[in-house]
């Protein structure tokens, strides 16, 4: 029991370790590092949402200052749009309050002689988000300057600036940065972003001094990482496994018995229990969401949490093997075992869908359901060649006895 305790952790912590949980602290594109390099800027970090980098010098200036030189990159490959990077003042690390630095590209500001790019400073407000438009802004409270917007080719768009930051207000130990993309623009002002899971993870605190730029304020996307790993392993993994050794080890093509059984059984209730626990973190993370809701995803959940309780109750409601209804009981039991594994297996890419966290996580599932796929394929060819090699020996052995009472 604890030895498959302990195997449970492993693949659960070696998992969250390869989806790399929280994508933080990866290097920068060689690409940025190149552009960094131009402009003599010496620290760097791929900011963990929109495919964003980011990059920065500072150096503590007179009179309570901090003069920080940034370089931010994404890629914008519509043909008018915009990108953002900010600081807030505030409490927290979030849109409203962002004082913010934004390159417009709209094809109407080209010309024969010049690229359709602008680059001004914004004051983002509450009034910003509920609709009104935005317009450039110098009343921010810091100083910037040497602000360029470029465009350096494959789609990719960077904003360089010098911002001089009054340290009563930015602890550049404790920044909170926020950064964002949007695809639509009227003259120089931003409109509205998409509001999906990534565009909602834009924001941060970060440490400049350290030297990878080390964050927090991304409890939330760590607990996702846990919700997707437990999911996976309790009701893609556990469960499945547990549905081939009834299948194949109750009677035919082996009989082990009781061990079938307790396999059966411990493997349905480990998964069953952590299965449970990234249900449990899963509504949570939902209820606690302002911004989005996502109802099929939730509405499949509860209902594998709901079938999966019921085939539990077999602990207490199971008829005994004499029973007359027993077998009305297995069909009922097996049919909803395995409504259960396809709704799961479907909820399952819906719920890396939603995390759009790449490919990673979806290779990661295909992984284990063709490893799960070809041991149930190879059972079920052994299970027909046994069946078959059993009638052919049957028929045999029926002739041979009938040539021998002939004679
Ligand atoms: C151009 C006009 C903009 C509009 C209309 C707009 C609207 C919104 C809306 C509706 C949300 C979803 C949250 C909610 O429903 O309360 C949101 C979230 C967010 N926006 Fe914007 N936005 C705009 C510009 C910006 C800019 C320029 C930035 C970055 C500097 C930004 C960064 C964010 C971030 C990080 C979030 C996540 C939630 C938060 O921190 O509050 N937005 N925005
Ligand atoms: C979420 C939990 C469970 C699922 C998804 C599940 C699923 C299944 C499936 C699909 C089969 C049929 C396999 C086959 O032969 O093709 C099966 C068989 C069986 N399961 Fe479960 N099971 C669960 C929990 C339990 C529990 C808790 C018990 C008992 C305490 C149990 C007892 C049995 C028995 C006795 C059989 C053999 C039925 C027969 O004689 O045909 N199962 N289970
Ligand atoms: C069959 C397994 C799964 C079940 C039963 C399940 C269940 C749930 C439930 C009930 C919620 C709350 C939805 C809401 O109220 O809006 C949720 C949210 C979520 N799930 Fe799953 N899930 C499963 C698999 C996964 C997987 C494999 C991933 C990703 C790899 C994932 C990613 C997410 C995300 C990103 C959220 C949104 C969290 C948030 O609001 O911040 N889920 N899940």
């Amino acid at each position: 029991m604890s030895s498959s305790s302990t195997l449970i952790t492993y693949m659960i912590l070696s998992f969250l370790f390869f989806v790399n949980i929280d994508g933080n602290n990866q290097p920068c594109s060689d690409k940025f590092a190149k552009l960094m390099e131009q402009r003599n800027i010496t620290v760097c970090k791929r900011l963990r949402t929109q495919g964003a980098e980011f990059g920065w010098n500072y150096h503590n200036g007179t009179n309570s200052t901090t003069t920080l030189e940034i370089l931010f990159g994404a890629i914008l490959d519509t043909s008018q749009g915009w990108i953002a990077w900010g600081v807030n003042p505030g409490e927290r690390a979030e849109m409203i309050g962002t004082k913010a630095i934004i390159g417009i590209k709209n094809p109407d500001f080209a010309t024969t002689s010049s690229p359709p790019l602008r680059v001004h400073t914004y004051d983002v407000t509450k009034e910003t988000k509920s609709g009104c438009t935005l317009l450039p802004s110098k009343n921010l409270g810091l100083n910037v300057s040497h602000m360029v917007f470029q465009d350096e080719g494959s789609s990719f768009y960077t904003i360089y600036a010098r911002l001089v930051l009054p340290s009563d207000e930015y602890n550049i130990t404790r920044l909170n940065h926020v950064w964002q993309i949007g695809h639509a623009v009227s003259d120089e002002s931003p409109l509205r972003h998409p509001t999906n899971l990534h565009n909602v993870d834009s924001t941060e605190t970060i440490d400049l001094t350290s030297p990878r730029g080390r964050s927090t304020g991304q409890f939330r996307s760590f607990l996702r990482s846990v919700h997707g790993v437990l999911s996976i392993i309790g009701w893609g993994t556990m469960l499945p496994i547990g549905v081939i050794i009834p299948r194949y080890f109750r009677v035919y093509p082996f009989k082990r018995e009781p061990l079938w059984f307790y396999l059966h059984i411990g493997c349905q209730l480990s998964g069953f229990l952590i299965g449970t626990a990234a249900f449990v973190i899963g509504l949570v993370l939902g209820h606690s969401s302002r911004y989005y809701i996502f109802h099929t995803h939730r509405d499949f959940g509860i209902l594998i949490f709901t079938f999966s309780t019921i085939q539990m109750l077999a602990f207490r409601l199971k008829p005994k093997a004499t029973d007359d209804y027993r077998k009305y009981w297995n069909m009922y039991h097996h049919f909803l075992g395995y409504g259960l594994l396809t709704i799961i297996i479907i909820n399952i890419f819906k719920g890396i869908g939603i995390l759009n966290g790449g490919d990673k996580w979806k290779w990661s599932y295909i992984g284990i359901l063709i490893c799960l796929g070809a041991i149930a394929f190879a059972l079920e060819i052994f299970t027909w060649i046994k069946f078959i090699m059993g009638k052919w020996r049957d028929n045999h052995h029926d002739k041979k006895t009938n040539l021998q009472q002939n004679k």
